[in-house]
């Protein structure tokens, strides 16, 4: 029984929870009741039977209980721990090259109107409303190297209450874009702008994080740069590694001196326990293990992999190194920006796998639902605020109905709460999501922002 409150109780909620903890993927609490203080956080995770107890030990009267319907659920909120926000404006097209080709042709040119606002303002605006609708409450995002456009987009997540990393992305070499690309000296200065403004403007859910777009778009003074000043103020980091194959190639040649790829980053002090790097495909385990060492996670982008052809991690062989793990949808390599779709991709590129070798120990459905909530937590090294419904962290959950009218899915009796998840995260869309909440507020369907 959890010690006295310090905060009011502000809602109170009965009915089915589901949530992973370490050590069981589906935990399934029934006809439970969890309160919610009026910062947000989770006071109390109890039996139902103790709701008079609890109500005056908390002070809360039982009458204003927020009852579950019989096929609703609450599930933590969704973390995507990789996403382009400025890509958003042309998700779901340019999916017929490989990456580095692709990067030229299509992502450069999109990225670098970004330095128009009003523009950037339309793109964030959409991504941030989509994500929230679709249950992300939580997203790392890279926008573009422009430094305002950058930080409009944290202004825009803090004003409809997405809890977000926003990363300005470096870049001093290697782009056939002109006009797309930063001096070393612009690179450095403009990203300390980014993360003094940012943390100027004091938004509760918003942190900046420092972003080497990857190793072949920056010079080694400049990734140096980044690492030293991620050390000095403490932040995250993030970028992209091992994605596909002539990307490690090109890195090999960019820089010999470096054992592999991992090497690089861990050379200039950008594998810390702050970091998540997207893909990872090639990695060697000794690679793994450095990741491990450093306390540094992957974000596992299976939409992307395949729909760039980049190709397939070995996410078991990531979790038995004990590497810390999450999804992301990778936004515009990954044409969905929902993360059940990351998760649907997860499942597929496993049986994938599993199609490849028989032996192979395919990720079930309960291990993709802890790596799209509390393992992104982790990647993002923010499981001592969210994840899951432990006591006294931050409120972050989605109320879902597996049989939301108008949803995709159709429910002909009662069923298990364990299917229930089941058929939502393989079927459902956000129909489903009848609320989503952040920090205890409801979020979406949306309280649009007073203009
Ligand atoms: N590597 C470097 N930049 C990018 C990017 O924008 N998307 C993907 N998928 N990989 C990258
Ligand atoms: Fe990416």
């Amino acid at each position: 029984i959890s010690d006295r409150p310090t905060a009011a109780i502000s809602h109170v909620y009965r009915g089915t929870f589901i949530h992973s903890t370490q050590e069981t993927a589906v935990q399934i609490l029934e006809n439970a009741l969890l309160g919610v203080d009026t910062d947000g956080k989770i006071a109390f995770v109890e039996k139902g039977e103790d709701l008079d107890r609890l109500s005056s030990m908390f002070g809360f009267s039982p009458s204003e209980v927020t009852q579950l319907t019989q096929h609703e659920f609450f599930m933590p909120g969704m973390v995507d721990t990789h996403i382009h926000a400025s890509q958003y404006s042309y998700a779901g097209t340019a999916l017929d090259m490989p990456l580095l080709k692709w990067l030229n042709t299509y992502t450069f040119p999109v990225e670098y109107h970004f330095k128009d606002l009003e523009f950037a303002n339309k793109v964030y605006t959409q991504v941030v409303k989509r994500t929230l609708r679709n249950g992300t409450t939580t997203a790392c995002y890279f926008a573009t190297i422009h430094t305002d456009a950058s930080l409009l987009l944290g202004q825009i997540a803090n004003d409809f209450g997405q809890r977000a990393l926003v990363g300005k992305v470096c870049m001093d070499r290697n782009n056939a874009v002109k006009h797309y690309k930063e001096t070393i000296q612009e690179s450095q200065e403009e990203t300390c702008r980014f993360i003094a403004e940012l943390l100027n403007k004091k938004y509760p859910l918003v942190k900046p994080v420092v972003t080497p777009r990857f190793a072949p778009s920056c010079t080694g003074a400049l990734l140096g740069q980044l690492g030293a000043i991620a050390k000095n103020n403490h932040l995250h980091i993030q970028s992209h590694i091992s994605e596909n194959v002539e990307e490690v190639k090109l890195v090999k040649e960019l820089f010999p001196d470096s054992e592999s790829y991992a090497d690089v980053y861990h050379k200039y002090n950008l594998l810390t326990d702050k970091t998540v790097m997207a893909h990872g495909c090639y990695l060697s385990d000794k690679e793994l293990d450095l990741f491990r060492e450093t306390g540094a996670s992957l974000s596992h982008c299976p939409n992307s992999n395949i729909s760039l052809c980049s190709g397939m991690l070995d996410v078991r062989n990531v979790l038995n190194h004990k590497v810390k793990l999450g999804l992301g949808t990778d936004v515009a390599g990954g044409y969905s920006a929902s993360m059940l779709d990351a998760v649907r991709r997860a499942l597929d590129s496993s049986k994938v796998l599993t199609i490849q070798n028989p032996d192979y120990d395919t990720l079930n459905f309960e291990e993709v639902f802890r790596l799209a909530t509390l393992g992104g937590s982790q990647a993002l090294s923010l499981d001592d605020q969210i994840g899951n419904f432990e006591v006294g962290k931050d409120f972050d959950a989605l109320r879902v109905n597996v049989a939301a009218p108008g949803a995709p899915i159709d429910v002909f009796q009662c069923e298990e709460p364990k299917i229930l998840l089941e058929r939502f995260l393989n079927l459902g869309d956000d129909r489903n999501i009848v609320e989503v909440f952040v920090a205890g507020r409801k979020v979406a369907p949306f309280t649009e922002p007073t203009e």
